[in-house]
């Protein structure tokens, strides 16, 4: 268990907190509050963080026993920040200037509450949680990346920002706002995986995928989310190279967006190209818009749904009855006709 109060201020950081032993006889407080404090501090279940500034190109690595409790001391208002200007070129993963990523690693259990993060370089959460998980009332904060800077010319600054990329399972992202240029969730792979009343702002929307080869999601709960100016509202994206991987149980419910720029709901078996031929070794089921409505607005330029499947790889019945989408055109739904209740 993980039950963390943070107030800290990390600079050029990059954080990993790791469950991976069992406790040791001895309860104990250990304090950190430097680099060199660590590999003492976590030989006790009961870890306490000064504020302090981990040096440019550090990881600050937690492998904490299991049980432990993390307190953050000091420090200003809960917050991380990644001095994400310092890095940033516009070019995120692909730029000349190597970015710490993820800036958060997390591999803990029990809960994580009530941190801020600030101008994350790159990606900022990766979660790989070895059992349940809930992560609440989180900020990440990379609204400043939306303005170019010196090294990226007329782009934006911040790329790549991903919010929250998750491979894993038994996790709830609840409660939580995201202001980034990339997606504000992203479910690689994994299962009963639930993200609720989250707010994501500026980025590339809410997305299953990219799903690679062998990879498998099921069990995905996105809820009563809202969704503010983002390129996509609601996306699943496979690969178009992919083999033997699928995605199956993906339920939408109470989700908001406007300001929508590029797509609504977008299914796309062409990654990376957007609406390319679509490959077929990922299969597709029980996609279900249910419950309250989703209620998705978006812009004049842009397409309410569209859907992209390879041959034969999108199967059975999927219900949209608690789907309106507004503005725009209507896109094309290509190679599938198990969509019901919805029309566009
Ligand atoms: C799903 O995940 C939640 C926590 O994230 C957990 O409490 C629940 O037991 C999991 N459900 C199953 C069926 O494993
Ligand atoms: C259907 O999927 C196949 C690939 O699986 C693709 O080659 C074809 O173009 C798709 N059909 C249409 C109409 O796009």
């Amino acid at each position: 268990m993980f039950s963390a109060t943070f107030k800290s201020l990390f600079a050029a950081c990059a954080l990993v907190v790791v469950t991976s032993a069992a406790p040791s006889s001895t309860a104990c407080t250990g304090t950190i509050s430097s680099m060199s404090d660590v590999t003492s501090a976590v030989k006790c279940t009961t870890v306490n963080i000064n504020a302090f500034t981990v040096p440019a190109g550090q990881t600050f690595n937690l492998d904490l026993l299991q049980g432990s409790t993390v307190n953050m001391l000091n420090g200003n208002g809960h917050t991380f920040n990644g001095n994400g200007p310092f890095y940033w070129d516009g070019q995120g993963g692909n730029g000349g200037v190597t970015k710490p990523a993820p800036m958060m690693k997390i591999k803990i259990s029990g809960t994580f509450t009530n941190v801020k993060v600030l101008n994350s370089p790159a990606r900022t959460y990766s979660v790989s949680n070895p059992a349940p998980l809930t992560m609440s009332k989180l900020t990440i904060d990379n609204s400043l990346g939306d303005k170019p800077n010196s090294a990226s010319g007329s782009k934006a600054a911040g790329h790549n920002t991903d919010g929250f990329d998750c491979s894993t399972h038994d996790l709830v992202i609840q409660d939580s706002t995201i202001k980034n240029q990339d997606d504000c969730l992203a479910i690689n792979k994994g299962s009963n995986i639930t993200f609720q009343r989250n707010t994501c702002s500026g980025g590339h929307g809410i997305s299953v995928g990219s799903i690679s080869s062998d990879a498998t999601v099921s069990d995905i709960h996105i809820l009563d989310n809202t969704i503010i100016n983002n390129d996509q509202a609601l996306r699943i994206k496979t690969k178009s190279d992919a083999t033997s991987a699928s995605v199956s149980g993906v339920t939408y419910s109470g989700n908001t967006a406007t300001g929508t720029k590029k797509f609504g709901v977008l299914i796309d078996q062409s990654y990376p190209s957007t609406l390319g031929t679509p490959g077929n070794g990922c299969t597709i089921s029980g996609i279900n818009f249910v419950g309250t409505t989703n209620n998705i607005a978006v812009a004049s330029g842009a397409q309410r749904v569209a859907v992209n499947c390879g041959s034969g790889s999108c199967t059975g019945s999927w219900d949209w009855s608690a789907l309106k989408v507004s503005g725009g055109s209507a896109g094309k739904i290509v190679n599938f006709s198990g969509i019901k209740n919805f029309s566009q």
